[in-house]
C-alpha cells in the first residue's frame, strides 16, 4: 500500500482535516480565498474548473502559500496514460490527488507505482492516491443505463475493494457510504467525504449532505468543503466556526 504519504489523523487538529474545494476559474479569487484560509483547514482541493483554467502554474501559485493540495482531477484512461500523468502532477507535490476506481486493477496499480516512482524521484512524499468509486450524482437507473446491474451502495464497496487491492490509499465516498465501507475494508483506508454542510449552511444542490462532526464521527478521514466556507460572506470566519465546532465536539 502507497501509505508513506499518509498522516496519523490522531495527532493532527481536527479542522486539518478539511480540504476546501476552490471551485473557481480565477486564480486571483483563488489566492486571495486560500490565504485567508491558512491555518484554518488542512489544504485545499483543485479540480478541473481551476486546473483547466489556471494549469500548473496556478496549483504551484497555491501550493507556494504553503497549504497541501488535493489534485482532484479524477484521471481515467490506459494504465500507461494514467502513470504519465500522474508523475507529471507529482512535480507539483499534492498531498493527495485521485483516479477513477472504474478504470481498473491494471490502471490503478500504475498509478499507485508511478505516484512512489515518481515521489521518490523528485525527493517528494508520496501522494495519497485516491479512487473515485460511484460519483454521487449518479443513481440506481444511471447505473443500469451504464450497463451495471447493482445498487450504488455495491458498487461503490465494489470498487473501494479493488482500489484496496490495487494498492490505493483510499476512495472517495458520501457520507451515507462510510460506515459500511469502514466494517468492509478496515481502519487504514483512507475515506474522504464531499457533501459536508454545517447546521448554518445552506445546501446548495448537494441531496444527502451531513454536518462535519457527524462525517468525522461517522469514520470519514478527510472532508472536502466548498461553498459553506468560499461562498461565505467571511471565508476565514467561516472556516474558523467549523474548526471551533469540531475541536468542541471532539476535545
Ligand atoms: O461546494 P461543495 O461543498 O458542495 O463542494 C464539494 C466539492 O466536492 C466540489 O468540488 C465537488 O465537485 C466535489 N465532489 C462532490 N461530490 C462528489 C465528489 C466530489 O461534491 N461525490
Amino acid at each position: 500500500m502507497n501509505s508513506s504519504g499518509s498522516q496519523d489523523l490522531n495527532k493532527i487538529k481536527p479542522f486539518e482535516r478539511i480540504f476546501v474545494a476552490l471551485d473557481t476559474p480565477d486564480i486571483n479569487h483563488a489566492l486571495s480565498l486560500a490565504k485567508s484560509l491558512k491555518g484554518l483547514v488542512g489544504g485545499i482541493k483543485l479540480g478541473k474548473e481551476f486546473f483547466t483554467a489556471c494549469g500548473p502554474e496556478g496549483a504551484k501559485a497555491i501550493s507556494a502559500l504553503g497549504l497541501p493540495i488535493f489534485l482532484d482531477l479524477k484521471y481515467h484512461d490506459i494504465p500507461n496514460t494514467v502513470a504519465g500523468a500522474v508523475r507529471s502532477a507529482s512535480l507539483l507535490n499534492p498531498f493527495m490527488l485521485n483516479v477513477h476506481a472504474s478504470g481498473g486493477r491494471d490502471m490503478m496499480v500504475a498509478a499507485a507505482k508511478a505516484a512512489i516512482d515518481a515521489a521518490l524521484e523528485n525527493g517528494n512524499k508520496p501522494p495519497l492516491v485516491i479512487g473515485v468509486t460511484v460519483l454521487t450524482s449518479m443513481n440506481r437507473d444511471d447505473l443500469i443505463e451504464v450497463g451495471i446491474d447493482a445498487e450504488p451502495i455495491e458498487q461503490v464497496a465494489r470498487l473501494a475493494r479493488l482500489a484496496k487491492d490495487s494498492g490505493l490509499d483510499g476512495v472517495v465516498c458520501s457520507a451515507k457510504e462510510v460506515v459500511a465501507l469502514r466494517g468492509n475494508i478496515g481502519p487504514d483506508f483512507k475515506l474522504v467525504v464531499p457533501g459536508i454542510r454545517p447546521e448554518w449552511a445552506s445546501k446548495d444542490d448537494q441531496k444527502r449532505v451531513v454536518t462535519p462532526s457527524d462525517a468525522i464521527d461517522l469514520g470519514a478521514d478527510y472532508l472536502v468543503i466548498g461553498r459553506p466556507i468560499t461562498a461565505a460572506e467571511n471565508p476565514a470566519d467561516a472556516a474558523k466556526r467549523i474548526a471551533d465546532e469540531l475541536s468542541i465536539k471532539k476535545d
